[in-house]
């Protein structure tokens, strides 16, 4: 990938993206440390090293050495944390948010909030830094429907509501090319799939995955409110419903920022299927 040299740091080592990223950055022949609040039981590839970072109460010597980092959206103060980083000579970090900190519904909303709250914090720090916004994880079925589709039935608010399901090896892809790479320093880069889908077709494409049928039944907001897991929190539930009403069918906007860092296309929400057809 390139001839970087250094100590490259990563947050959340086992989450879905920071899982990907610290094995795009290994595959490459980097040298990373991957980090989470407890490392036990924490699975890398052969050579990474590991160590214990919370970012709301960091210990300095996890940034020894670190050219670069990758920040999860953590909620609470990472201001000891970033100054840290400035003090241990970090030169650039690249950080996870969310298109709801730029959305014109979401973004004074609680998911846009706490995210623009850690963009700050980060902009204040005086380090050099990225924001990375991806668009609709795809991930996110499996996180809130998997039972559902399980048992051949999702249950949603605004079906027609559509989204770009984005594969989460192209995020890491790119976050991995943006450590290790001046290009796009200092910039704010939108992420999405290369297509727009509804709800109801994400579900079709899940159904056509698994070669069993999965009916979708509308909900009123009040029936989806009543139907929110215990995770998640109400208000982020309902403002996230609030923009799926307030776009109705609109297509979702799709770019090519993928291809224009990793240089490959971004791969479809059906590959994404395919390469991880047993999530459900
Ligand atoms: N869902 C979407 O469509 C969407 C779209 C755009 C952006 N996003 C953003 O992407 C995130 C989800 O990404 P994902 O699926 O890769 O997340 P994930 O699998 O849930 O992993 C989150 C990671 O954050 C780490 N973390 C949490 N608190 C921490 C702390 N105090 N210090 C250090 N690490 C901490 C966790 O590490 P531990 O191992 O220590 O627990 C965990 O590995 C969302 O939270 C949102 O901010 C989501």
């Amino acid at each position: 990938m390139t001839d970087f040299d250094g100590t490259i740091l990563v947050t959340g080592a086992r989450g879905n993206i920071g899982s990907r990223l610290t094995a795009a950055l290994a595959a490459a022949g980097l040298q990373v440390r991957a980090t989470a609040r407890d490392t036990s039981g924490l699975d890398v590839p052969d050579g990474v090293e590991t160590a214990a970072l919370d970012l709301t109460a960091p210990d300095a010597t996890v940034l020894k050495g670190v050219r670069t980092a990758f920040l999860y959206p953590t909620f609470g103060d990472i201001g000891g944390f970033l100054t840290a980083a400035v003090e241990a000579g970090v030169e650039h970090v690249v950080l996870l948010s969310s298109p709801a900190a730029y959305d014109p519904v979401e973004h004074a909303g609680p998911i846009g909030a706490a995210h623009l709250a850690i963009e700050a914090a980060v902009r204040d720090s005086g380090l050099g830094h990225t924001v990375l916004y991806p668009s609709w994880l795809a991930t996110n079925p499996a996180r809130d429907w998997s039972a559902q589709i399980r048992a051949g039935k999702v249950a949603i608010a605004h079906p027609e509501w559509r989204i770009n399901p984005i594969h989460l090896g192209d995020v890491a892809e790119v976050a991995a090319d943006l450590l290790v790479s001046e290009r796009f320093r200092g910039r704010s880069i939108i992420l999405t799939g290369p297509e727009s889908l509804s709800q109801r077709e994400v579900v079709a494409q899940i159904a056509a995955a698994r070669g069993k049928p999965i009916a979708v039944e509308e909900l009123t907001r009040d029936e989806a409110l009543a139907s929110r897991p215990d995770w998640f929190p109400e208000a982020m539930f309902a403002s996230l419903l609030d923009v799926a009403a307030n776009l109705g069918d609109r297509p979702a906007t799709v770019n090519n920022n993928v291809e224009r860092v990793t240089g490959r296309p971004a791969r479809s929400f059906a590959q994404w299927l395919q390469d991880n057809g047993s999530e459900f």
